[in-house]
């Protein structure tokens, strides 16, 4: 099973994507408190064609759908998750999905109020074209929203394990092919793409130990095989799990890392 890809996007067999939604769907729980304001920020209340570009299973698409009388286009490249997506969301009468590129969206010019991602641009293979992509199908005085693109440069944590701290720290990002310093570029693409750009780090609060245990526990998995990759031994995996988990425990772990968003207006033309 482990080795059979099942979505040709993704490159990640049935199981790794079925743990793979079981992620983002914390993940969207989990981050609901900083995605919330930008979204009425950019207007989505009253906005009419919304698209959420990189929707995935679609847990962030449903959020969006929810604060919007409009109707929301959720786009992905990977038929996998936009068959689960399909499924997850099928009550939503104001939301249509199709598989696509971000890279050559397969909308017309200025044909979007607001255009969304989530987490996106941190693994899209061209950043500045799936950039250049949400502008150009924005209306003119539409906006243009990324939110929660990480920088792992700016990673505070303790107490620290130096091996596996080192693999957090982006490395292991890399090695699957994403951009661990997103966050401190999003400015510049969104300013190559002619947008009129504000950039922001969207969360502050440190979460609590329980509810950085929960989130650990539940994708513990992710976070093995990453260690694992990387060529951290079972036996330094288990010792950096038994310390981690006890600084948990006695409530004394500290984890914090920035997620940035911009907004971009795009000018009148
Ligand atoms: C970390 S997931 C985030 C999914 C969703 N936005 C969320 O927050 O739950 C990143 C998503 O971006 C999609 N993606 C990355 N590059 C893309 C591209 N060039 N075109 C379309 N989708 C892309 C991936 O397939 C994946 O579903």
């Amino acid at each position: 099973m482990k080795n059979v890809k099942c979505d040709k996007f993704h490159k990640r067999s049935k199981e790794e994507l079925i743990n793979f939604v079981k992620k983002l769907d914390l993940q969207a729980l989990e981050t609901a408190e900083e995605r919330l304001p930008l979204y009425l920020e950019v207007g989505l209340k009253d906005a009419r064609l919304v698209l959420d570009v990189g929707c995935g299973s679609g847990f962030v698409t449903r959020d969006i759908a929810r604060l919007t009388k409009g109707i929301v286009i959720g786009i992905d490249g990977s038929s996998y998750l936009i068959k689960v997506a399909k499924k997850i969301l099928k009550e939503y009468l104001n939301i249509k999905l199709c598989i696509g590129n971000g890279e050559r969206l397969p909308f017309k010019n200025n044909s979007f109020d607001i255009v969304t991602c989530n987490l996106v641009l941190m693994w899209a293979d061209d950043p500045q074209k799936v950039v250049n992509e949400m502008a150009r199908v924005t209306k003119s005085k539409g906006k243009v929203l990324a939110s929660l693109e990480p920088d792992y440069g700016g990673k505070i944590h303790w107490p620290e394990n130096l091996k596996v701290d080192q693999v957090f720290a982006g490395d292991a990002i890399r090695r699957k092919g994403g951009d661990p310093h997103i966050g401190r570029k999003l400015r510049a693409l969104f300013i190559s793409a002619g947008l009129e750009t504000k950039v922001g780090i969207g969360n502050s609060r440190i979460w609590s130990c329980e509810e950085d245990k929960h989130y650990y526990l539940h994708s513990r998995d992710f976070y093995i095989k990453a260690l694992k990759d990387a060529g951290v031994s079972d036996k330094e995996i288990d010792e950096w799990e038994y310390e981690y988990l006890k600084s948990l425990d006695d409530g004394v772990q500290l984890n914090f890392f920035p997620q940035f968003y911009a907004i971009g207006t795009k000018p009148k033309s």
